[in-house]
């Protein structure tokens, strides 16, 4: 593509950018998304090691000469976060959410506050932009804890008088990898009775989209994956992708409510997550189709 024609406008002058969740599934292809056309790019990051491995499920590694600056903080601590948007720096781009829990911090401080504190220093700066991915059909799941908070992001960007873009995707390659997984150890369990359709789209897919996002006017962009698929399909495209006869297992709705409610009633955030992985089981998550790759072709890389 000429120089003159990228989003990040070329050597001489690069828009820049911050990543935030650079470490994370989504944010590791966005990243060498924004470097591919032409951004400089700037990875917020608690963990330089994390920047530099590959992550799980195909997400690519990002070596420090592959982007341009790594700015170690943590997103919930903002005195860590000094400096993040000096630059000056023209658009932030947030993955940062808690998808598997390892800190024992709530959806609220981190899908939140997090989130809140680069508001809050955008704000204070020059950054022109502000991109933020939430979730496809939150509507259907308003009473979440995670959805809350996803939420309540973007209400508060709605209201900063930055320029924003939310990206709303339907479920990632990353948890179709899980799938698979499952599928090679002979079994997939299913929430619920495996019907509810979505079209799950690749890291790679949606960080183009991110990009355009960041790129274009509308304010909402809602993207899907190239495949329409019941629960039940994507572990029966898993075992006809590994070769083998496949047994599915499902766990009754009420029984895995249930569970939710007692995990809780132990620990309230891994309660929350447990409830958003049941009623993933039971809505339908339908997005535009703005992905290549089909989840064929993913599982058969992975395989
Ligand atoms: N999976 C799906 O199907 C799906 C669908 C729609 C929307 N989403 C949303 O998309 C976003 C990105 O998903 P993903 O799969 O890329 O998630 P991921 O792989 O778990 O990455 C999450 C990112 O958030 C950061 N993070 C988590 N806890 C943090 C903390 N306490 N302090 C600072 N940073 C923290 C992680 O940093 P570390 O590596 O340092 O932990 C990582 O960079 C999430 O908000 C998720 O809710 C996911």
């Amino acid at each position: 593509m000429p120089e003159e024609n990228r989003g990040g406008l070329g050597a001489d002058n690069p828009k820049h950018v911050v990543v935030a969740g650079a470490t994370g599934y989504l944010g590791k292809f966005v990243a060498h998304e924004f470097k591919n056309r032409g951004y400089w790019v700037r990875a917020l990051t608690r963990s330089v090691a994390s920047l530099e491995k590959p992550g799980p499920f195909t997400a690519p590694a990002i070596p420090p000469d592959s982007i341009d600056e790594i700015f170690i903080g943590e997103a919930t601590k903002p005195e860590t976060l000094k400096g993040l948007c000096e630059g000056p720096i023209d658009v932030v781009f947030s993955s940062i959410g808690i998808s598997r829990q390892r800190d024992g911090l709530t959806f609220e401080q981190v899908d939140y506050q997090a989130n809140r504190n680069l508001i809050d220093l955008c704000c204070d700066s020059d950054v022109r932009k502000f991109v933020y991915v939430s979730m496809l059909g939150a509507e259907q799941i308003a009473d979440l804890e995670i959805t809350k908070a996803h939420e309540r992001v973007v209400n508060d960007l709605e209201r900063s008088g930055l320029e924003y873009a939310i990206v709303r995707p339907s479920g990632y390659f990353s948890d179709m990898g899980a799938v698979l997984d499952m599928a090679k150890r002979g079994r997939v369990l299913l929430v619920g009775d495996g019907t509810n359709r979505f079209n799950p789209i690749h890291g790679a897919d949606l960080a183009a989209v991110c990009v355009d996002a960041a790129e274009g006017d509308d304010p909402v962009v809602e993207a899907g994956g190239p495949d329409i698929l019941s629960q039940r399909e994507v572990a029966e495209l898993a075992f006809d992708v590994l070769g083998k006869p496949g047994k599915v297992t499902v766990i009754p709705l009420w029984f895995a409510y249930g569970l939710a409610r007692f995990i809780g009633v132990l620990n309230r955030q891994f309660g929350d997550l447990a409830k958003f992985i049941v009623t993933a089981g039971e809505v339908d998550g339908v997005g535009p189709d703005r992905g290549k790759i089909t989840l064929r072709s993913y599982f058969e890389e992975l395989a």
